[in-house]
C-alpha cells in the first residue's frame, strides 16, 4: 500500500522489531508502531492497533519469531498468540505454518507466510473483479483492504483491482458499528485508491436495495466452515439477509487460509465477544487532535458486544479465493481446496 508516497505493509519485520501500521489511529493520524517484545505483539492484536484477519495470521507469525529470536518458551508464545482473537482462524493458521523450534527457520517461514498472503490477496482481487462491469455499485462492510489483508485486501482487493481496471466502481462503505472499521480505515483506503464511494450507516443497506441503488455485494472473511457458513463482522449477516430479500448477489471474498475444514458449519465457530464500552461510546479526535472516547449511552445501560456473526451459506452466491471463485458447499470447498 502506498501512503504520503512511501510503500507499506500493515505489518513487517524490520530487524528483530515487529513494526506496524497502528489502526487505532486512522484516519486521524499515519503512525508506524513497534512490538518489541511477546506481549507488545499481543496487546497490539488485542487492542486492535492491528486487526483483520489475514493481517492477524501475519502478526502472529512475527510474534512468533520475535518470541524465538529473545529465547521465550515457544509452547507459551504460542498459547499467549493464539488466545488473542478467537474467531479468525488466520492466526491459528499463522502461528502452525512457522512453528518450530529454530528461530532462523522460524523467522523465514514467517517472511514466507507473509509473502503468500499478500500474493492470495492481490490474486483474489483478479478473480474478483470479473464479478465489477463498468459502474457497478458496491456494497461493502467492515474493512477489507490493505490494513485488513497484508498489501492487497480480500472484498476491497477486488474493489482496487476493478478501479485500476478503469471500471470506475461506486461503493458504499458500511460504517460498522461499533470500532467503525468501515468510515475510519475502508473509507480512507478508498480516498487513498480514488475510488468513488459513500459512507452509510448499517442499517441503511436494505433501503438502498429496496430502490435498486446496490448491484453487489462483497465481505471478507474472518473463518469459512466446510460447509461455507461464513463468520465476520457484526452486521454482515444482516447485509446477507437484505441482499438474499432483493435479488442482490452476496459474495464473500477470502484467502484460502480462511477456511477451516476442521468446523464443520457455523455453529461451531467461536463468536468473540468485546468489551461493552466498545458499543457504549465512540472514539474519535478533539479539536486538539488527540484521542478521546465519549460515553453515548444512557449511564445506566449495559450492552452486549458480538464481534462477528455468521451468514449461512446458502445466501452466499460464491467464495472469492486466490484460485478462482467456488460455489458455499462442501463438496466445491474440499475440492477446491485439494
Ligand atoms: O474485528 P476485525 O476488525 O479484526 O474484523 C475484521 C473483519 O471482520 C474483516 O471483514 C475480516 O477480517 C476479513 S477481511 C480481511
Amino acid at each position: 500500500m502506498r501512503v504520503n508516497g512511501e510503500q507499506y505493509r500493515a505489518v513487517w519485520w524490520d530487524n528483530g522489531v515487529v513494526k506496524y501500521v497502528d489502526q487505532r489511529l486512522i484516519p486521524y493520524r499515519f503512525e508506524v508502531a513497534e512490538a518489541r517484545t511477546l506481549d507488545e505483539v499481543a496487546d497490539a492484536i488485542v487492542t486492535m492497533g492491528v486487526r483483520g484477519a489475514p493481517t492477524i495470521g501475519v502478526m502472529a507469525a512475527y510474534g512468533l519469531a520475535l518470541a524465538a529470536e529473545r529465547g521465550d518458551n515457544l509452547a507459551n508464545a504460542y498459547k499467549v498468540l493464539a488466545e488473542t482473537r478467537p474467531t479468525a482462524v488466520n492466526l491459528k493458521v499463522g502461528l502452525d505454518r512457522v512453528m518450530g523450534d529454530d528461530a532462523e527457520q522460524i523467522l523465514a517461514a514467517a517472511k514466507e507466510f507473509d509473502e503468500s498472503e499478500v500474493a492470495a490477496a492481490e490474486a483474489i482481487g483478479e478473480h474478483g473483479s470479473k464479478l465489477i462491469s463498468s459502474g457497478t455499485r458496491v456494497l461493502t462492510h467492515c474493512n477489507t483492504g490493505w490494513l485488513a489483508a497484508q498489501d492487497w485486501g480480500t472484498a476491497a482487493s477486488v474493489i482496487f483491482k476493478a478501479q485500476r481496471a478503469d471500471k470506475s466502481p461506486f461503493v458504499f462503505v458500511s460504517e460498522t458499528r461499533p470500532r467503525l472499521q468501515g468510515s475510519r480505515l475502508t473509507a480512507w483506503e478508498m480516498t487513498n485508491e480514488g475510488v468513488d464511494h459513500v459512507v452509510i450507516a448499517d442499517g441503511s443497506s436494505a433501503m438502498l436495495m429496496s430502490r435498486g441503488e446496490i448491484d453487489l455485494v462483497i465481505t471478507g472473511a474472518d473463518r469459512i466452515a466446510a460447509n461455507g457458513d461464513t463468520a465476520n463482522k457484526i452486521g454482515t449477516y444482516a447485509h446477507a439477509l437484505a441482499a438474499k430479500a432483493h435479488g442482490v448477489p452476496f459474495y464473500i471474498a477470502a484467502p484460502k487460509s480462511t477456511i477451516d475444514l476442521g468446523t464443520p458449519t457455523g455453529r461451531d465457530i467461536e463468536i468473540e465477544e468485546r468489551d461493552e464500552n466498545e458499543v457504549l461510546s465512540v472514539r474519535g479526535v478533539d479539536e486538539s487532535g488527540n484521542l478521546q472516547t465519549i460515553r453515548i449511552a444512557s449511564s445506566g445501560s449495559g450492552a452486549r458486544n458480538l464481534a462477528f456473526d455468521v451468514t449461512p451459506a446458502e445466501l452466499i452466491a460464491g467464495i472469492i479465493t486466490e484460485s478462482g471463485i467456488v460455489e458455499p458447499s462442501v463438496k466445491a470447498i474440499s475440492a477446491h481446496l485439494a
